[in-house]
C-alpha cells in the first residue's frame, strides 16, 4: 500500500492510473477504521481495479462545540487494517493540505442538508458535501463506496452527484452491527459499558418497528411513538429525532410506503448516535 499525504501526488497518481485505463475504487474516511469501513473497502477491491482510501478527519464538518479534537484517531492501526485487506492507497493529507490559508469555497445540497440530522449539527452536510467533491476532485473515482448507517449523507452525496454532472458512481453498502446489534460507529468509543448497554436500545427499537410493519401497521406516528418508546425506557437516552422520510426529498411521511426511511439520532450520555431502517413493505413474509 502506497501512502500519499500531498494533493499534487495524489492528482498525478488517479492521473496516471487513469491514463493506464485502470477503475479506480474509493473509500473517505476518517479514520479510526471498523469492520463498517473494511465491509466498503472489501467491496471496492472486488469491484474496482485500484482501490483508494482516505482518512482525514474533516474540521469543516464539526461545528464548534462538537467532537473534532476528541475524535478518535489512530493511524497506525489504520494502516494495518488497510494492508490486510490489500487497499493500494491511503490518502491522508492534513488540513492545510485540504483547507490552504484563503480557503473559501463550499458546496450545499440546499434543504435536504438541513433535515434529520442537519437541524441539530447545522453545516455538517456543507462539510461532507465539500470534503467529499473536493476528495473526488483529487481521487478521480469511479465507484465510492459509502455506509448506510449515514443514510442521510449517502442520499445528499447522491444528490450532489447527479446535481453536478460527476462521473462517479456511489454505492451504498448495509449497515454492520456488532454481535449486540449495535451499528458501528467509530464514536461508539466514546461509550462506557453502562452507556453501551442503553445504546442497544436503538437496534433493539428499530426492529421492534420491523415487526410492528412485518404485521401491517402503516401509520407512521404508531411506528414512532413505539420507537420513541421503547428508547426512553433507557434512562441515559435523550431522543434527538425519530422520523419516516421519503428518500427523495426527507420529508416526513404519514403513511408507510416502500423505500421510506425510519431514522434517528439519540444521545447516549454525551454521545450522539444515529441509527436506520429502510422500509420494505413488500419484504416476502418468513
Ligand atoms: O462518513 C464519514 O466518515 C465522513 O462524513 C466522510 C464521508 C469521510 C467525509 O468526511
Amino acid at each position: 500500500m502506497k501512502k500519499i499525504t500531498s494533493v499534487k501526488e495524489m492528482k498525478a497518481t488517479a492521473r496516471e492510473l487513469r491514463s493506464r485505463g485502470k477503475t479506480i475504487g474509493f473509500v473517505p474516511t476518517m479514520g479510526y477504521l471498523h469492520e463498517g469501513h473494511l465491509s466498503l473497502v472489501r467491496k471496492s477491491t472486488q469491484k474496482a481495479e485500484v482501490t483508494v482510501v482516505s482518512v482525514f478527519v474533516n474540521p469543516a464538518q464539526f461545528g464548534p462545540k462538537e467532537d473534532f479534537k476528541e475524535y478518535p484517531r489512530d493511524l497506525n492501526r489504520d494502516l494495518r487494517l488497510l494492508e490486510k485487506v490489500g487497499v493500494d492507497y491511503l490518502f491522508y493529507p492534513d488540513s492545510e493540505e485540504v483547507y490552504p490559508p484563503g480557503y473559501r469555497t463550499y458546496v450545499r445540497v440546499h434543504d435536504l442538508e438541513e433535515k434529520l440530522c442537519g437541524r441539530s449539527r447545522p453545516g455538517f452536510f456543507r462539510g461532507v458535501c465539500t470534503v467529499v467533491l473536493k476528495l473526488f476532485n483529487i481521487v478521480e473515482p469511479d465507484i465510492a463506496f459509502f455506509g448506510q448507517k449515514d443514510a442521510q449523507q449517502a442520499i445528499i452525496l447522491q444528490r450532489m452527484v447527479e446535481d453536478l454532472h460527476l462521473d462517479v458512481k456511489i454505492e451504498v453498502l448495509p449497515i454492520v452491527r456488532d454481535e449486540d446489534g449495535l451499528a458501528l460507529s467509530s464514536r461508539n468509543e466514546y461509550l462506557n459499558s453502562k452507556e453501551r448497554e442503553a445504546a442497544l436500545a436503538l437496534p433493539r427499537s428499530l426492529q421492534e418497528a420491523k415487526k410492528t410493519i412485518k404485521i401491517g401497521e402503516r401509520r407512521a406516528a404508531v411506528i414512532i411513538k413505539k420507537v420513541e418508546e421503547m428508547i426512553r425506557k433507557e434512562p441515559l437516552t435523550k431522543i434527538d429525532y425519530v422520523e419516516i422520510v421519503d428518500l427523495d426529498e426527507l420529508k416526513p411521511i404519514e403513511m408507510l410506503k416502500d423505500g421510506s426511511l425510519l431514522a434517528l439520532a439519540v444521545w447516549v450520555g454525551k454521545t450522539r448516535l444515529i441509527d436506520n431502517l429502510m422500509i420494505e413493505i413488500n419484504e416476502k413474509r418468513e
